[in-house]
């Protein structure tokens, strides 16, 4: 790249990123910002973490983790070198010299963005921004947030984008459970407002991460999110309505699925499941559908895949129903038990999990349910706490268990002895063959 860097205050930030003297800020320390923050402090940096939650805070200054991914004892090692710290105080920001914004980007109740937690940081960083600041919005959302939305809130203080401060947007990939993919080596595409942003943007990541992916905008940068979520989401609403047909016709999706990924090209396996959840897949797509809309374009593969998938829970109650049916049950006055509640598979998290649908409906329908996962003691259902139960003890008494997790570490062919009746969503039990099995 050549140098866009003409002003004194970009020179000097270059500099600063250079020597690693830069004073790096997160703002927002969940399973994102967390991970970001130890991978700068890792790489010699000086973070500090700005979360509103007073307990997070508290607990990085005590070295400890609340990230699956991240091990309390590297958070212990980089508080005692003094390269992490963690506040709730936002005056920091006028100390810093870098800021990633890590904030939630969920959905209202109507699928419309909620930008609060977006607005609320930039109001904060508004206060105290100053010349030679770099900030970078890593919260997925719509394309044009970062120039419409941020970079007014910034340079209403008077200082000048591109000169003064600089601003830019790069999408977060990280991908919580993954052993081999991190924060470090997952290759890190940023744009920024100016060229001069773009360049400082690059030069900063590249001092921690192994891979960094210039491009020429923050709104391309942006839609390269919402391009790679929309993809898997589209995807797997594919399958998914491909599975409710293939059960219509008695044939077994998962073994199509299998033979199909033996084409050595153009063709890339995605699997039917009990329905989306996380807070990527099944949110960020209609930020782009909200995007689109104003743009006068109806977003309808998004649509559709959204319709498709949010039916999946229903799917699996009704399975679930047949099944018991058909062995003279009904599922008002059975017990059900959960396997698995995180939304996917070795992690503890149950943002927009299916699990919490389908007990829903199945309590609805008048189930005692229970839920076993390794991951998860507790979950919240409306205004009730439900505790994990004995696994063992509950599939025992269980008229039916379902399969709706599929952690590792399980032994789900032990199952077939041990419960009357499974329904597998996620081919737990593949290659096993028994009139107590019934697969998605
Ligand atoms: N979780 C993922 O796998 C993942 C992957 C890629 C991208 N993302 C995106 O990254 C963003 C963050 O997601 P996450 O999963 O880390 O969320 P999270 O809820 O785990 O963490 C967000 C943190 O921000 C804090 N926070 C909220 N408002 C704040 C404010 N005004 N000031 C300071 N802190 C504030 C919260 O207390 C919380 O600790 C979202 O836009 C999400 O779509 C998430």
């Amino acid at each position: 790249m050549t140098s866009e860097i003409a002003s004194t205050t970009a020179a000097q930030l270059a500099e600063k990123i250079a020597n690693k003297t830069a004073q790096v800020g997160i703002i927002g320390l969940g399973y994102v910002g967390l991970p970001l923050a130890v991978e700068f402090a890792k790489a010699g940096f000086t973070v500090t973490g700005i979360d509103l939650v007073e307990s997070k805070v508290e607990r990085i200054n005590a070295g400890d983790s609340y990230i699956q991914d991240i091990p309390a004892g590297e958070v212990q090692a980089l508080v005692d070198a003094g390269k992490l710290r963690a506040t709730t105080d936002f005056s920091v920001v006028a100390g810093l010299d870098t800021i990633n914004i890590c904030v939630p980007t969920p959905l209202r109740k109507t699928k419309d963005p909620d930008m609060s937690f977006i607005v609320s940081a930039c109001q904060e960083i508004a206060k105290f921004v100053h010349p030679g600041m770099l900030a970078i919005l890593e919260s997925t959302t719509y394309p044009g947030t970062t120039d419409e939305l941020v970079l007014p809130m910034l340079s209403s203080t008077g200082l000048e984008v591109g000169r003064d401060f600089f601003l830019c947007f790069s999408p977060e990939r990280v991908d919580p459970g993954n052993a081999k993919f991190q924060t470090r080596n997952i290759p890190k595409v940023v744009g920024g407002v100016t060229p001069a942003c773009t360049q400082l943007g690059a030069q900063f990541y590249a001092q921690a991460l192994e891979h960094v992916v210039p491009v020429s905008s923050t709104q391309v940068a942006e839609m390269v999110k919402l391009l790679e979520n929309t993809f898997r989401m589209i995807n797997i609403g594919l399958v998914n309505e491909l599975a409710i047909m293939c059960e219509r016709m008695s044939i077994n999706i998962w073994e199509v699925i299998d033979a199909a990924a033996t084409k050595p090209f153009g063709f890339m396996p995605f699997y039917p499941g009990p329905g989306l959840g996380g807070h990527c897949i099944p949110i960020d797509p209609f930020y782009l559908s909200w995007k689109s809309k104003q743009a006068g374009i109806e977003a309808r593969f998004i649509e559709l895949a959204g319709y498709i998938n949010g039916q999946m829970p229903h799917f699996v109650v009704e399975k679930v129903q047949n099944a018991l049916n058909d062995r003279g049950k009904a599922v008002k006055g059975s017990h059900i038990h959960i396997l698995g509640v995180a939304y996917k598979r070795d992690i503890d998290d149950v943002r927009e999990s299916p699990a919490l649908d389908i007990i829903h409906l199945l309590q609805r329908r008048g189930a005692t349910v229970t839920y076993s996962d390794p991951f998860v003691p507790s979950i919240r259902m409306d205004q009730e706490i439900m505790l994990a139960t004995d696994e063992a003890e509950a599939v025992a008494k269980a008229d039916a268990t379902v399969i709706v997790t599929d952690h590792a570490g399980t032994d789900y062919k032990s199952l077939v002895g041990r419960s009357p009746l499974i329904v597998d969503t996620r081919n737990a039990l593949r290659g096993v063959s028994a009139p107590n099995v019934i697969r998605l």
